[in-house]
């Protein structure tokens, strides 16, 4: 049995990733900045033995009470999954910028899984395999030619950039560090338009997760098992 630590638990592609990991016999803390609110996670971990914890994930402090509570845990698997996509589509473009609004999808998008990773990494390196996984997107890949959500496209890519040299260092130390693009997933981000289900996502990672060794560290993942272009 895994421990399975995921932020941005609370909905989408983040509760779907609870169900899946408990469904299969793991133990998972769920992280969430608002527990109070997170009606279907609640309900689900009532009857699933799932541990719900409030983290703002955005916040040292609040990342540093979430490591006092595992305490000396093992944690098998880390799931950088909560991400937010910025400011409103037309304050993110190449001629104009909402600028706290930039600084926050960083927080939020890019500091925070190494806040995360970074606070839990002796938990990590207590556990037999470990893995640190973060939720990326196909729009901060420098290959693919896009001209919209710049704060959000930019956040990804220096997140893909941090993760695909911290897992040259952290693997020597057994660690194996990737990063996902979940694809175009219907959820509160991604709206109803969207290619796949939340649950298709959801599993399509956790089979990527499953097969994570020192043999492909530091790889950019599509939820489906390809490589993505960097
Ligand atoms: N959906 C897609 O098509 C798609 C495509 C590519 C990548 N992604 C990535 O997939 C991940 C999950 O997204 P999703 O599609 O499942 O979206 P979602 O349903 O909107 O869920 C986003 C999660 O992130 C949390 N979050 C948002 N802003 C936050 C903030 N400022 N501080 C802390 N937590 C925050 C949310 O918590 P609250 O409920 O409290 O806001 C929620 O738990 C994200 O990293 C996203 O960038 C999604």
């Amino acid at each position: 049995m895994a421990t399975v630590l995921i932020t941005g638990a609370n909905k989408g592609i983040g509760l779907e990733l609870v169900k899946i990991y408990a469904e299969q016999g793991d133990m998972v803390v769920a992280c969430c900045r608002n527990p109070g609110g997170a009606e279907a996670l609640n309900q689900f971990a009532e009857n699933n033995g799932v541990d719900v914890q409030q983290v703002q994930v955005g916040d040292g402090d609040s990342v540093a009470s979430l490591v006092t509570q595992l305490g000396d845990k093992p944690v098998d698997i880390l799931i950088n999954n909560a991400g937010t996509a910025g400011p409103a589509f037309d304050q993110q473009t190449a001629s104009t910028m909402d600028f706290d609004g930039w600084l926050e999808t960083f927080n939020v998008n890019t500091l925070a899984p190494v806040r995360v990773m970074q606070a839990l990494l002796w938990n990590l390196k207590s556990a037999e395999n470990p893995k640190v996984v973060t939720i990326t997107s196909q729009m901060g890949a420098l290959s693919l030619d896009m001209t919209f959500s710049y704060a959000y496209c930019t956040s990804k890519a220096a997140l893909n950039k941090f993760m695909r040299m911290a897992a040259i260092e952290l693997g020597k130390e057994g660690i194996s560090v990737c990063v996902i693009h979940p694809g175009w997933v219907k959820t509160d981000m991604g709206r109803p338009d969207a290619d796949i289900s939340a649950t298709e996502s959801a599993q399509g990672i956790a089979n990527v997760v499953a097969g994570l060794d020192a043999s492909n560290n530091g790889s950019f993942w599509k939820w489906n098992g390809e490589i993505h272009d960097w």
